[in-house]
């Protein structure tokens, strides 16, 4: 993330540690094919050889693609022979000499040459991105040559064989002019929206590569938007002009790109995130970091990108996707948090549980299991059945209706709706019961996804009743 990079607090934090096996169990059930891409930077300077990440990850977590900052040569020959696929990027400053009209092709091809032709297809590079979130840039003449790099280095790697490798770019949200936070009335910066991104969108569409954005709630979050932004129960944002109510900032700003996107035109272009994600620390004061701010944010977005959910625009899409970030990195500059982003420690223990590991380590991992410490999570996850999540007794309707227009952003309410098992009886209490527990076990049945603020609890009474089963 812009490119910023202290120490670990390793030890703070290994008390926070979820490392149940019975809780990534709990939580790959609830989210059976959360494969999911991963940025790698490493600007730090203890983390373990790429050799070994390469292999932790390809035998102990369910991340299929990874995202390099540049086109390390170490980075990417890790990769071979594995199942993970690499997007690999040039530095902004090349792209000028790969605009040139002359020689740009000549110099995309070189670049090919040298950097991935050695590589590939013992690894497999997808995406070759032009630079990071470029038109963040002053420099007029580095935002021209975007779309003209990225036609030559479409056409290096068409002519050197490459045939796999598609080009994209990561674009910050800047993209788009300042709005008022409603989706439909997105659209991209004056100027942009004419001259640049319609041929830019043309270029996906004839390549078939995504139009890759860097969604951050995290940068655009105040205290007041705090469970907005990390897809906790709030009281959402209405979009008038589509009727719909966002209940969380990253798919407002994810349909803000369609919009804008559909405007042009171009409403059938992929979209990639290339990169999200939330800090677990920072600096003294600022509220809405830590642990579980991570984990709320991360799984929210993991619903929305892989599990089929999408947006309330882009229903039933999913979105190739870059968690920010593999790890901590103690030597990026800039604030406190910069440095933690990561979701696993140096010794591949999870910073918090994502549901991301595998639970077996049964192949050749370097470092066979991440070393469980003996504390128990603070809120362990049950693994076996006979666990609900009802209303707690003298919670209002209030409360609870709120609970079902959150949770049936997530859950399937039709059995709630008429003619559906659990239709009758016809009340809010009845209603917010079955789909509070369908949240909650579909999230993986810790005690927080029956929080509800306050007005949920835990029974290990079966409210199934006729017809009306209660997943458990
Ligand atoms: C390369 O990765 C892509 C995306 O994950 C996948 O669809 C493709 O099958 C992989 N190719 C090979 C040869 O493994
Ligand atoms: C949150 O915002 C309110 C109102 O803007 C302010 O009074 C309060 O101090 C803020 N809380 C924190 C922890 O910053
Ligand atoms: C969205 O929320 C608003 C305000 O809470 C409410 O009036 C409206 O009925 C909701 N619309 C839908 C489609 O759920």
């Amino acid at each position: 993330m812009r490119n910023l990079h202290p120490p670990m607090m390793k030890m703070l934090l290994a008390a926070l540690l979820v490392v149940a096996a019975a809780s990534f169990r709990a939580a790959d059930a609830a989210l059976p094919s959360m494969a999911v891409g991963v940025n790698y930077g490493a600007n730090a300077d203890n983390l373990p050889p790429p050799k070994d990440v390469a292999a932790f990850l390809a035998a102990h977590t369910t991340i299929d693609r990874v995202k390099l900052f540049d086109a390390n040569p170490a980075f990417i020959s890790a990769f071979a022979n594995t199942p993970i696929s690499l997007a690999v990027s040039l530095p902004n400053s090349d792209l000028p000499s790969l605009a040139d009209k002359q020689t740009g092709l000549d110099t995309a091809r070189a670049w090919v040459r040298a950097n991935l032709s050695p590589y590939v297809p013992a690894t497999n590079v997808t995406l070759l991105l032009a630079g990071n979130e470029i038109l963040l840039s002053p420099d007029p003449n580095l935002v021209l040559s975007l779309l003209p790099a990225m036609r030559r280095l479409a056409q290096a790697l068409r002519l050197e064989g490459l045939t796999g490798v598609r080009v994209t770019t990561p674009h910050y949200l800047g993209i788009l002019a300042p709005s008022d936070g409603i989706p439909s009335n997105a659209r991209f910066r004056p100027g942009y929206d004419t001259k640049l991104f319609p041929p830019m969108l043309q270029f996906h569409r004839d390549t078939g590569s995504p139009f890759m954005v860097n969604p951050y709630p995290y940068f655009s979050y105040n205290n007041q938007t705090l469970d907005y932004a990390l897809f906790r129960p709030n009281r959402g944002v209405y979009d008038p002009n589509t009727k719909l109510n966002y209940t969380s900032m990253f798919d407002a700003q994810m349909d803000a790109i369609y919009t804008a996107m559909k405007r042009l035109g171009y409403g059938d272009v992929d979209i990639a995130v290339g990169e999200a994600g939330w800090p677990t620390q920072a600096d003294p004061g600022q509220v809405g970091v830590g642990v579980e701010e991570a984990r709320d944010f991360n799984e929210g977005m993991l619903r929305v990108v892989s599990s089929g959910k999408g947006t309330p625009l882009m229903p039933n899409r999913k979105f190739e996707t870059y968690i920010f970030s593999l790890f901590d990195e103690n030597q990026k500059p800039g604030p406190i948090a910069e440095k933690h982003f990561g979701i696993l420690n140096p010794d591949f223990t999870p910073i918090y549980d994502l549901g991301l590991l595998r639970q077996s380590s049964d192949s050749g991992a370097p470092n066979p299991s991440p070393n469980p410490s003996p504390n128990p999570s603070p809120k362990p996850a049950p693994s076996g059945g006979g666990k609900w999540c009802v209303p707690k007794a003298g919670a209002s309707d209030t409360d609870l209706q709120n609970n079902i227009n959150y949770a049936c952003g997530y859950v399937d309410c039709k059995p709630i709706q008429s003619g559906g098992a659990c239709f009758d009886p016809n009340n809010v209490q009845s209603h917010a019961a079955f789909v509070m527990n369908a949240f909650y076990q579909a999230n993986g049945r810790h005690d927080y996804d029956c929080d509800f603020k306050g007005t949920g609890v835990v029974t290990s009474n079966d409210p199934s009743y006729g017809s009306c089963k209660y997943v458990s």
